[in-house]
């Protein structure tokens, strides 16, 4: 078992040789633990609408010029019925912190959503009450995603002014999705300014430390007119000095393959931000280096452009059936299968 020391080394490892037995030890570990299956969550941007100030993310409440939207239950039922007719087994439906998608409505929709296609459902909706939760839960939702970004206290202050808690608060209310009966997901972005070796490897150990059931992980982009990608983030990125950790893709990836190490029976997406810097190979390698997700985006194109959390998303004017054409055949070409069914976390996941 690799320790904190030993995942710093890892991040820190330039050797060629060494870096290459490091992939081969993450694809080996996820073969052998979660399976050659593929498993892919079509993913629905339902509202673009958020009342936090996040200051990586382009959509905040204070990101002038966005043009907000929220899809009506139809909207929404439309795109799970397309992840069903795909042979998806499940649907995420993430959006902005927006107390307009209410407790109820986001219930009911819940509910005629498994009553029709019988898919999971993952909710990736900010932090919320804890009725809600238990409601959203009861009308059927089996997964919650909620990164919590970094584990250093101060830089989660810093680039989350309008979050009410702590990180420690946030891993608590992810603890307590667990106790009300979903699978729990979280995840860091590699290369925010601010974040140094040491808190990366740490943002790793915690992962382990709790568990997580999915974990995802993606370069930082910067979104232009964020805080984040200006002073502060150059202020941020002074402090860290020699420690900052760059936003690429091999770091990305050293991360993605450390992960699967310790978490090996956790659900790793190939991020769509890892997809986004490297357009022609960065999805692959993910699930070269221990990633077994991905999530295809079946958000209508006249939202999708509207959902930019950073800029140039990969996939952002694709239609969604040429997404899935192509990452089929893309998974094939990787001599990996699509997974079927739910794909819940660990052994869960040998579907076929
Ligand atoms: N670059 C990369 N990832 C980002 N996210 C938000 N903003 C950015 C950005 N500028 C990630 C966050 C969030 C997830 C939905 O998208 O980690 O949790």
């Amino acid at each position: 078992m690799l320790d904190r020391q030993a995942i710093l080394e890892g991040l820190l490892e330039t050797d060629p040789a060494r870096t290459e037995a490091l992939w081969a030890r993450a694809d080996a570990v996820r073969a052998e633990r979660v399976g050659p299956a593929v498993h892919l969550r079509g993913l629905v941007e339902v509202s673009n609408h958020c009342v936090r100030q996040c200051a990586y993310c382009g959509l905040s409440a204070c990101a002038p010029r966005v043009e907000r939207y929220r899809m009506s239950r139809e909207d929404i039922l439309d795109c799970a019925r397309r992840a069903r007719d795909f042979g998806f087994g499940t649907v995420v439906l993430q959006g902005g912190e927006d107390p307009g998608l209410t407790g109820p409505f986001v219930a009911e929709t819940i509910r005629q959503l498994k009553a029709e296609t019988g898919l999971a459902v993952t909710l990736s909706l900010g932090e919320r009450e804890d009725a809600e939760l238990r409601a959203w839960r009861a009308a059927g939702a089996d997964r919650y995603l909620l990164r919590f970004e970094t584990t250093d206290p101060e830089l989660y202050r810093a680039i989350h002014p309008s979050l009410p808690g702590t990180v420690s608060d946030r891993i608590r209310q992810l603890l307590r999705m667990r106790e009300l009966g979903y699978e729990i997901g979280t995840g860091v972005m590699v290369g925010i300014p601010g974040q140094t070796w040491d808190t990366l490897a740490q943002d790793i150990w915690t992962f382990r430390d709790h568990d997580m059931d999915m974990i995802g992980i993606g370069p930082y982009i910067p979104s232009p007119g964020t805080p984040l990608a200006g002073d502060l983030g150059a202020a941020l990125a002074r402090r860290a000095g020699a420690r900052q950790v760059p936003a690429d893709e091999t770091t990305t990836l050293k991360a993605v393959a450390l992960t699967r190490l310790l978490c090996p029976e956790t659900n790793i997406p190939s991020t769509t931000a890892l997809a986004t810097i490297d357009p022609g190979a960065g999805r692959a390698n993910g699930l070269l280096r221990g990633a077994n997700v991905v999530m295809p985006n079946l958000t209508q194109p006249r939202y999708r452009v509207l959902y930019q959390i950073y800029p140039g998303k990969a996939g952002l004017h694709e239609t969604a059936d040429v997404t899935r054409e192509k990452l089929e055949a893309q998974i094939h070409g990787l001599g990996r299968s699509i997974g079927r069914g739910p794909g819940g976390r660990g052994r869960a996941n040998f579907s076929d």
